[in-house]
């Protein structure tokens, strides 16, 4: 028992205290936001990434495990859970969150890219959801697996066709890993990032006309931190979340309310000064 509110605070700030979490795509920007605040929360976090450059450089800032995985290959995400079980005993979270983007235009993609994308979007994150699973439920049950899926996912692009396709499927599948694997006590849900701050969004935000046409689509303005989408994903896998399982949690500065700009301060006085004389006639 705590002895002081300070303590308790203290306690209480360790959502994830000694939990064993996999982050994929853990290298750049949403999955190191995750791994971050993971580790912040006390997670013993393990970065699993393609890229091994850049996911050693943030595993030795960070104090956490690196281990290279190609998401979509069965073999490495089950040498990834293996070695994270032999390490530490169990794996109690996954956080599926390695994804590519970019897109031909519809009518130009081939049968390779459409491939690649479903590969790493789609199979990627079922490869992470099945391997963990197999692991908690052989362990005797209870576990969390976090999907990243996307905003695009709920709406479909006329200029990603494939990647919104592959973000849907992880909708769905997060829905039915919840209805397969509650008996066992594992939850799954995923968040669903509108438009981040990230490498991802790199060409949306090069030019400024271009990323304040887009802020001005989003209700609240601005794109989004990496942090926004590190904090509701150490929520989701924390107990706090204890009844929460199939949501995908779309974190998106409002983005999917609507589909018509936010109307800015000026258009609203046009609009009412129009109203007033229309009213006076
Ligand atoms: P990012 O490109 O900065 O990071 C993605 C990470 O995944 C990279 O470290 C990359 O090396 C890794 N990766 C790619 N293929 C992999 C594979 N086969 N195996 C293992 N790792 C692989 O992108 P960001 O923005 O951090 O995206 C993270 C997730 O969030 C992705 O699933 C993305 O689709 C999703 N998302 C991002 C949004 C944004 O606005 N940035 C919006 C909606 C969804």
């Amino acid at each position: 028992m705590p002895e002081s509110g300070v303590c308790q605070d203290v306690a209480m700030s360790m959502r994830l205290e000694r939990r064993v979490a996999i982050v994929t795509g853990g290298a750049n920007g949403l999955g190191e936001a995750i791994s971050r605040k993971f580790a912040a929360e006390g997670a013993v976090v393990v970065i699993a990434d393609v890229d091994e450059v850049a996911m050693e450089h943030v595993a030795d800032e960070l104090g956490v495990e690196a281990q290279g995985c190609d998401v979509s290959d069965r073999d490495s995400v089950q040498a990834l859970v293996d070695g994270a079980v032999e390490r530490h005993g169990r794996l109690d979270i996954m956080v599926a969150n390695a994804g590519i983007a970019n897109s031909p235009s519809y009518l130009d993609i081939d049968d390779e890219f459409w491939g690649r994308m479903l590969e790493v979007n789609l199979t990627g994150v079922f490869l992470c959801n099945q391997i963990a699973a197999r692991h908690m439920v052989a362990r005797g049950g209870g576990g969390v697996l976090l999907n990243t899926s996307s905003i695009l996912g709920a709406e479909g692009h006329p200029q990603t066709p494939a990647y919104a396709a592959s973000k849907a499927g992880v909708i769905s599948l997060t829905r039915s890993g919840a209805m397969a694997l509650g008996q066992f006590g594992i939850r799954v849900n995923a968040v669903g990032p509108g438009y981040m701050k990230t490498r991802m969004t790199e060409g949306l935000r090069a030019v400024p006309e271009l990323e304040k046409g887009m802020a001005e689509m989003i209700p609240l303005n601005h794109f989004g931190e990496p942090g926004d989408i590190a904090d509701a994903a150490v929520f989701l896998a924390s107990d706090e979340a204890s009844y929460i399982t199939g949501h995908t949690l779309f974190v998106d500065g409002g983005w999917l309310t609507h589909h018509l700009p936010a109307r800015t301060e000026e258009q609203e006085d046009i609009r009412i000064r129009a109203q007033a004389e229309a009213e006076a006639r």
